[in-house]
């Protein structure tokens, strides 16, 4: 089994990192290999809505990791998603990547577990960490939790090091994505998985 982790900060080994390796040491433990897949700090295109992706399922744009992490999602059986606090929310270019990588691919990433993490100086993690975890529920994945809303605080590695219960709430939210894992494992051939309607997409107009 193995977990697709996205570092959506610009810093590669930044506190975002920090979170996150600790998230791939206690998944380790539980025998659940992870690899991380950093967003880079170039620019990342916006989704220009053109559609190419319905078709394809990929972006019509490569000059970035969006396709890649695409590829990487679909051999992973789960994912996670980790950001920084900008402005009370997820890193704008992460979004911008997130947008493409989710858009008309629901179906793909259907019944994958995932769960999104934050680091913030100090405030905003909980909004930045509502606005990540629309991804997974618009895409019939189940949001894996933890004992608190998924952040750890500090502007430096060392600063999250120290943040105990921050470090803890990743530790938690590993195990409890490893004993899903696990569950869904145990259950296959055994329990159907959900029937998946074909989308009614309303628009609202009636
Ligand atoms: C543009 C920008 C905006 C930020 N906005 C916030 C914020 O709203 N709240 C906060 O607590 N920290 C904010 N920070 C600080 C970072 O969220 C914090 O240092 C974070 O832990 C850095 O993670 P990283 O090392 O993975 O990039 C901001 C940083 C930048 C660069």
């Amino acid at each position: 089994m193995q977990v697709l982790l996205i570092n959506g900060s610009p810093h590669q080994y930044g506190c975002t990192h920090t979170a996150l390796r600790e998230i791939a040491k206690e998944l380790e433990r539980e025998g659940i290999a992870s690899q991380e897949l950093h967003i880079g700090n170039g620019p990342i295109q916006p989704c220009t809505a053109c559609g190419g992706c319905a078709k394809s399922g990929y972006c019509v744009f490569s000059d970035d990791l969006v396709n890649q992490a695409i590829e990487l999602l679909h051999k992973a059986d789960a994912m996670i998603v980790g950001s920084p606090v900008h402005y009370a929310a997820p890193n704008g270019s992460l979004c911008a990547f997130l947008d493409r990588m989710f858009f008309r691919k629901s179906k793909s990433y259907a019944l994958k577990p995932a769960a999104a993490i934050v680091s913030c100086r100090r405030g905003g993690a909980s909004a930045a960490f509502d606005r990540l975890n629309k991804y997974f529920t618009i895409s019939s994945m189940p949001v894996v939790s933890s004992q608190y809303w998924n952040s750890v605080h500090g502007n430096t590695p060392e600063e999250v090091q120290r943040d105990l219960e921050g470090m803890q709430t990743m530790r938690t939210l590993a195990r409890n994505m490893a004993w899903l894992l696990k569950c869904i494992d145990a259950a296959k051939n055994k329990v159907p998985l959900p029937i998946q309607e074909d989308w009614i997409a309303t628009n609202f107009i009636r």
